[in-house]
């Protein structure tokens, strides 16, 4: 071989650990392997036990086939299946699984145990690996059915594990994959253990309507409205949708099934969305669980590493079937509070919109601004009475109210408001430009820190407030008791799946108690602090609220409004960002302002 030669077949321990890493990206894309394992054997009971969200052990055990000592040893070789024989069978697959990777891929990253024993045999196999070595295989007394035992995901990648998200993250990810299959799968049993404590046990032989109770708490789950259509080239469509006043502040609640086989599908998101334009607020979604039944020739499932993406012959029709069968569900419900305000419509950007009040770019006398939502700004805080002209001169005598001491942030001079989202202060020689939403935010963040160290963040709901929770909420609202208590929340368990709730933030004004809670909750699952760090998790929780309750980019703020936010960006230590590090404001001077102008 020529010394100028560079190409080489890579050892095979290195391209299985290169294939490991399309299929196993995370402890939940093993749990999603061993589950779709375990019901393509059918197994009809299924339990996970996971240690440290995975990073430290995920063991799968079922009551499905089991399979024979040479079958088992077998399953470990790449591109060994039992589930397709030709390439025509992947256009009519029935099972999960069908490329005979995924026991490989995680064995080759993992320390691992395969136990396993079919019907007619008395005694199972099991075959271990630990670093690396060969595969052991001994016999072993077992029941009928399969556990795979992984401990110490990617020990020998480390720098795969150090992607791993926070304990936090990847329990989350287990417990959302671990739902999905609860939802498709409600013949089937599932039991979750986190760290030798229970989070959820899921009986066999449910049907959907109790299922979705159990996922989804009972409220939520009850107040799913039925959805069905179809019988076109598209395939048949069934499931639940929520009504409009039910919706939450992101997707995850949008759960989509092709063919019973979870997917993530930008074709029918957007179904789900367009379905919804108008009957929500914007950055608001509904709760779906929607499963699609097409012709196994029509979609391809072959089309991403860890099969979660499809690709449909007829998109466009799909995309009907979806958004026709929702809006019929949806057919007589009243849209839910302030839709239709701001739905998304990706047109909206061309049209220009019509002049409305709250979009003066400057205070015009005599025009009242429209009421804006403010939990967050001062308590005693009043509709504007009036506004100021625009050329009425300097800052209007209002420190005479809030106290002789002028900050610098209230001496400014108010010029106005533009897209409802930026305020134009000035100062003798210089221009302000103030983001409202992050100065807002900012401020909030601020109080609540200052709250919670002096343990002042609560305030007594009149009426307490009883909620079910779904086991995810439950168990993340047991395990950071103490973290919400600091935030202002005061709760206690009440009965196996709900809570009562006593206290809430104090800054959350009239917010609704029950939809803050569980935005916080949504949060709280979904953080990425890592893990056993309690201050970050705080600091960003924190974060997060201060977020939500902050005036937004596009309310409009009448001219007290605006001095308010002023007045309290000088009574907080402000600093030059907003909670998540954007710029709260810049500045222009009349120089560069006279420079632009080719005045200098
Ligand atoms: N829990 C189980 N019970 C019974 N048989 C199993 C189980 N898990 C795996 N097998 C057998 O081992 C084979 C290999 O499994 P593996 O998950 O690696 O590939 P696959 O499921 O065929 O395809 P894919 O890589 O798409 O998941 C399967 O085809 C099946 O026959
Ligand atoms: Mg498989």
């Amino acid at each position: 071989m020529s010394s100028e030669n560079r190409i080489r077949v890579l050892p095979p321990q290195v391209h299985l650990k290169i294939a490991a890493g399309e299929v196993v990206e995370r402890p939940a894309s093993v749990v999603k392997e061993l589950v779709e394992n375990a019901l393509d054997a059918g197994a009809d009971r299924i339990d996970v036990l996971v240690e440290e969200g995975g990073r430290q052990l995920i063991e799968v055990m079922d009551n499905g086939c089991g399979m024979t000592r040479d079958d088992a040893r077998l399953a470990l070789e790449r591109h060994a299946t039992s589930k397709i024989a030709t390439e025509d069978d992947l256009f009519a697959l029935k099972t999960f699984g069908f490329r005979g990777e995924a026991l490989p891929s995680i064995a080759s990253v993992s320390r691992f145990l395969l136990e396993t024993r079919t019907r007619s045999s008395h005694e199972a196999v099991c075959i271990t690996r630990e670093d690396g070595d060969q595969f052991q295989v001994a016999a072993a007394g077992a029941p009928v059915g399969t556990r795979v035992r992984v401990r110490d995901l990617f020990y020998n990648i480390p720098a795969r594990r150090k992607f791993l998200k926070s304990t936090n993250t990847e329990r989350g990810a287990i417990l959302d994959c671990l739902n999905r299959f609860s939802l498709v799968h409600p013949q089937c049993g599932f039991t979750l253990v986190h760290n030798q404590k229970t989070v959820f046990q899921r009986p066999a032989g449910s049907d959907i309507r109790h299922r979705l109770l159990e996922v989804l708490g009972r409220e939520t789950g009850a107040s799913l409205l039925p959805v069905s259509g179809g019988g076109s080239a598209a395939g048949t469509l069934s499931g639940f949708v929520s009504p409009p006043v039910l919706h939450r502040s992101n997707r995850r609640s949008i759960y989509l099934f092709v063919n019973n086989r979870m997917v993530k599908d930008q074709v029918m998101t957007s179904a789900v969305l367009k379905a919804y334009q108008g009957l929500m607020e914007k950055g608001r979604y509904p709760v779906c669980v929607l499963f699609l039944t097409v012709d196994p020739a029509r979609v391809d499932m072959n089309v991403h590493p860890a099969k979660e993406e499809v690709k449909f012959a007829e998109s466009g029709q799909v995309f009907s079937l979806i958004r026709q069968s929702i809006l019929e569900a949806l057919s007589g419900y009243p849209a839910g509070e302030n839709a239709g305000i701001a739905a998304e419509d990706p047109f909206a950007a061309f049209i220009p919109p019509a002049p409305a009040a709250g979009d003066r770019a400057v205070f015009s006398p005599g025009l009242e601004d429209p009421p804006v939502r403010q939990p967050g700004l001062l308590p005693d805080w009043q509709p504007s009475p009036a506004v100021v002209p625009v050329d009425s001169g300097p800052v209007r005598e209002k420190t005479e109210r809030y106290g002789s001491e002028k900050g610098f942030f209230s001496s400014l001079q108010i010029v106005g408001q533009v897209w409802k989202s930026y305020l134009i202060l000035c100062h003798e020689e210089t221009l302000y430009l103030l983001d409202q939403h992050a100065a807002h935010e900012r401020i909030l963040y601020e109080q609540l820190q200052q709250r919670m160290n002096s343990r002042n963040a609560s305030q007594e709901l009149l009426l307490p407030i009883t909620m079910d929770l779904s086991p995810d909420e439950l168990a993340a609202v047991q395990e950071h008791g103490d973290i919400l208590a600091q935030l202002g929340f005061s709760l206690a368990p009440f009965g196996t799946n709900a809570i009562i709730l006593t206290g809430v933030p104090i800054l959350a004004g009239d917010y609704d108690p029950r939809e803050f809670f569980h935005e916080v909750i949504a949060d709280l699952l979904h953080s990425r602090s890592q893990a056993g760090k309690n201050l970050p998790l705080l600091n960003e929780l924190a974060a997060g609220m201060a977020c939500r309750l902050a005036v937004k980019a596009s309310d409009a703020l009448s001219r007290e409004e605006i001095e308010l936010l002023l007045m309290q960006l000088d009574q907080v230590d402000v600093g030059q960002t907003c909670p998540h590090g954007r710029p709260l404001y810049f500045t222009m001077s009349r120089y560069e302002m006279e420079k632009k102008f080719q005045r200098r």
